[in-house]
């Protein structure tokens, strides 16, 4: 399928930007449900929940309704179950402060995990590659910091992966590309270095992309080309060099592509954004 005329027009007033400016630097810019339910692995959940909570300290007292009095499945506020065992665990803006506890990947039938807007700390624990039903993990907006466990890449239920705005460092690692029913990575507003890895070509479900504001640096893999839905791809405020990769303006769903170079610290270029063509700004 032929990309819209106007969308190729902008590609092509934004490539020849592109390689106008390439000597610049640039910075711009199924789970299956569990079988009838099981008391002894519900009381395994209950455990991981109870040693989850332990490990934090919550001054609003969110978690109050916790406790071996109530009824998980029924009682415990950010619990939801199916089938006799805990599948999502939804907490959110809830004030809590301090580590994730490794016990929370014990939940082998959870498939959404929204610990998003908290004052989180740490790292991300590598265990959670052991939760392979997990569809959603959203841990935006902590003060996490450490790398990527290169084990997220085992979470191969994942469609939703959002680690924004966080302190992460390290490398985006290779092992994400094998995160085939990825639909939306938001990788934003951490301190990640190094090279997008070619291996993000393999995020074949695709639709978002979004590594702004990071410290990334090295060429856009042109492996980027083969995303077929990719519709949004939001690079600005990066260290990258060299062009866009041709190949990118061949995937028909490129709708939004933000890239903006630094000129100078804290000057940015935006070079090329098919939604606004080409301008010339700086902030
Ligand atoms: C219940 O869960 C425990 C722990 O996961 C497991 O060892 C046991 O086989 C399960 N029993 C049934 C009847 O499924
Ligand atoms: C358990 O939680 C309920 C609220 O859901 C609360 O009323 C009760 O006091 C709690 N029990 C203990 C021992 O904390
Ligand atoms: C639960 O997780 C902890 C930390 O990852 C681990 O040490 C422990 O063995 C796990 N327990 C079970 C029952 O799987
Ligand atoms: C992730 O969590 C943040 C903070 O709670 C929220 O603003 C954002 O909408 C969430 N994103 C997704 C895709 O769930
Ligand atoms: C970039 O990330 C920093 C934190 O690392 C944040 O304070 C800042 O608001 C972000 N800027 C933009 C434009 O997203
Ligand atoms: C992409 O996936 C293919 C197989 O699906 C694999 O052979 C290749 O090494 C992967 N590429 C990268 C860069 O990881
Ligand atoms: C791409 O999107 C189309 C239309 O939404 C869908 O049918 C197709 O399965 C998607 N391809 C992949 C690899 O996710
Ligand atoms: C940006 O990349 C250049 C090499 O291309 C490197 O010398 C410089 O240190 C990088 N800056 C940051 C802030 O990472
Ligand atoms: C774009 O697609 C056309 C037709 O499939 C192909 O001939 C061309 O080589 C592709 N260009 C790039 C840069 O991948």
């Amino acid at each position: 399928m032929q990309p819209p005329l106007h969308v190729t027009l902008l590609a092509r007033a934004c490539l020849s930007a592109l390689l106008l400016l390439q000597q610049l630097s640039c910075m711009t810019a199924q789970p299956a449900a569990a079988p009838g339910g099981n008391s002894s692995a519900l009381a395994a959940d209950e455990l991981a929940l109870l040693s989850f909570k332990a490990a934090l300290s919550d001054p609003a007292g969110s978690l109050a309704s916790w406790n071996a009095s109530n009824r998980i499945c029924s009682t415990w506020s950010g619990v939801t179950c199916g089938s006799g065992r805990v599948v999502a665990l939804r907490l959110d803006s809830l004030g809590l402060v301090g580590p994730v506890s490794p016990f929370v990947a014990n939940l082998s039938f959870l498939t959404t995990l929204d610990l998003g807007n908290n004052r989180l700390v740490g790292h991300i624990p590598p265990q959670l590659g052991r939760l392979s039903r997990l569809q959603l993990l959203n841990i935006s907006a902590n003060s996490l910091d450490g790398d990527i466990p290169s084990a997220l890449g085992m979470c191969t239920g994942l469609a939703t992966l959002v680690l924004s705005s966080n302190r992460l460092h390290g490398g985006i690692p290779d092992e994400v590309g094998a995160l085939k029913n990825l639909v939306y990575l938001n990788l934003e507003s951490n301190r990640l270095s190094g090279q997008i890895p070619a291996s993000v070509g393999n995020l074949s479900s695709i639709q978002e992309l979004r590594l702004a504001n990071n410290t990334l640096s090295g060429a856009i893999p042109p492996s980027l080309g083969q995303l077929p839905n990719l519709s949004s791809f939001i690079l600005y405020y990066n260290n990258l060099s060299g062009p866009i990769p041709e190949t990118l303006w061949n995937i028909s769903s490129l709708t939004r592509l933000n890239v903006f170079e630094m000129i100078s610290p804290g000057r940015y270029l935006q070079t090329c954004s098919i939604e606004s063509l080409v301008s010339v700004a700086s902030s």
